[in-house]
């Protein structure tokens, strides 16, 4: 699985089996979080991986009662060390690289689960005093996000993304940035794909259906064993 396959077919899961996770595979995605860019590379982020019963469940009340949360066999909940961030960067570090940061190390975890064959959901809707005194964090640790991780069965569908032309200019703000991509079809005559974007969209779901033949398939589980090979060990 390219880094292609997991931006595009990630998707939030938020039903998942009883199957445990390997520790080392947690492991695998803490480091890929680690490698994430951080603002002047304070590393201002910590993580709390829960599997305790109990806990999970005092996490998923916390969380508005998103009770899908404690039905993963392990929830990280990713923090920002905001000592370490304000001691660099006074307020602005605090108020939004402590956030860009842990936003980031989150997003790296994620796709490294989903290269795994590991599914996740990001969870921001949270109180954060309640999340703080469940996991007994001290002041300057602020929980930033909850992700659960596990197997699933579920496909959930894709939610719809807004064509980028509709978000992005060239040069100065309202000056439209429009891809188009030509394919001469068999009969020498000119397709235009616009947007780009949905060219792109048909390409994936061909190789979907070349590389995963039952598209209701779920990614490819990965063993450490398999991981390890991958790195050519
Ligand atoms: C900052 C943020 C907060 C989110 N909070 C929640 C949440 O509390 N509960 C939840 O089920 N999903 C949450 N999500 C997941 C989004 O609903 C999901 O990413 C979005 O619908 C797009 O779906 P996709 O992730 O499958 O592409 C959150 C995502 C982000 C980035």
């Amino acid at each position: 699985m390219n880094v292609f396959d997991c931006i595009f077919n990630r998707r939030s899961t938020r039903s998942f089996t009883k199957e445990p996770v390997d520790d080392k595979l947690i492991g695998v995605m803490l480091h890929a979080a680690t490698h994430a860019p951080s603002a002047g590379n304070t590393q201002d982020w910590m993580f709390i991986v829960v599997k305790d019963q109990e806990i999970k469940e005092k996490l998923a009340d916390a969380a508005l009662k998103q009770d899908f949360i404690h039905t993963a066999p392990v929830v990280i909940v990713v923090c920002m060390d905001k000592e370490k961030i304000a001691m660099h960067y006074g307020k602005r570090g605090e108020a939004l690289y402590g956030v860009q940061d842990t936003a980031a190390a989150t997003m790296a975890m994620m796709l490294a689960a989903e290269a795994l064959g590991l599914k996740t959901c990001w969870v921001g809707a949270f109180d954060e005093d309640r999340v703080g005194h469940v996991l007994e964090l001290p002041n300057e640790v602020r929980p930033m996000t909850i992700v659960p991780v596990g197997y699933s069965t579920e496909t959930p569908i894709k939610p719809r993304r807004i064509d980028f032309e509709n978000l992005t200019f060239v040069n100065t703000y309202n000056k439209k940035y429009e891809i188009s991509y030509i394919v001469q079809s068999q009969g020498g005559k000119e397709i235009k794909f616009k947007p780009i974007g949905n060219y792109i969209e048909d390409a994936l779901r061909k190789r979907l259906k070349e590389v995963r033949p039952m598209e209701k398939q779920p990614a490819k589980k990965t063993s450490f064993a398999d991981f390890l090979k991958k790195l050519g060990r």
